[in-house]
């Protein structure tokens, strides 16, 4: 089988990123292969864990490319270069324009830390979607991961996993639990189902890569 090669996209601490390596590693990610890591974060701790498992890495520093333009070009140069089949934003925390997402209709997925369309769009991120989500006071929150297009976290839906919010929670204890109860499982589960619809086509068509 033609494996769908799969880049991650990464910002900070890459715990999703770690999902996807153990998934790959237990089999669960089967149909795909984790070839490369791009970072926009020199001391992302994302890179170590790509060290660790002996995946390339490439950091793309926006400050050093000038512009957005030369900041995605970088960006595509390396997907190029490594034959990349499916982009995997896994706490990527930059927006990436329209240009680039009409490059990879279907082709780029997101990890979102709440049940969109809640608490999504631009500005938020992160631990700022906990604090929204306690501060609105929504009982139930979640994660969710969709199809990347124009429209921050507007792509078509995948997956989506709902966790209930305690009286008790902090916005850093909902998202460790957010992560670990949905995040975590769902990132790999819907990662397999598109690389196994990308490997199929390109066992038709034995030459596609994007
Ligand atoms: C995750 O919670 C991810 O959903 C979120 O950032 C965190 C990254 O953690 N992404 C976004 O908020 C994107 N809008 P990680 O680096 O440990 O995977």
């Amino acid at each position: 089988m033609l494996k769908t090669r799969i880049a991650v996209l990464v910002s900070g601490g890459g715990t999703n990123l770690q999902a996807l390596i153990d998934a790959e590693h237990s089999g669960q990610l089967k149909s795909g292969k984790i070839m490369l890591v791009i970072s926009n974060n020199a001391d992302a701790a994302a890179l170590t864990r790509a060290y660790n498992n002996g995946i390339p890495q490439e950091i793309v520093l926006k400050s050093k490319c000038g512009s957005q333009e030369n900041f995605e070009a970088k960006i595509i140069e390396h997907l190029k270069r490594y034959e990349i089949d499916l982009i995997v934003l896994a706490g990527f925390m930059s927006i990436l324009s329209k240009d680039f997402t009409s490059q990879y209709p279907e082709r780029i997925i997101n990890v979102h830390p709440s049940l969109i369309p809640s608490f999504c769009g631009k500005g938020f991120y992160g631990i700022k979607v906990h604090e929204a989500a306690l501060n609105y006071g929504v009982k139930v929150t979640g994660a969710t991961v969709h199809f990347v297009n124009e429209i921050p976290d507007g792509g078509e839906i995948i997956l989506q996993k709902a966790v209930n919010i305690c009286k008790s929670d902090t916005p850093e204890s909902l998202q460790q639990r957010v992560m670990r109860i949905a995040e975590w499982k769902i990132l790999p589960k819907a990662v397999e189902m598109v690389s196994k619809d990308i490997s199929a086509d390109k066992e038709k068509n034995k030459n596609g890569h994007i």
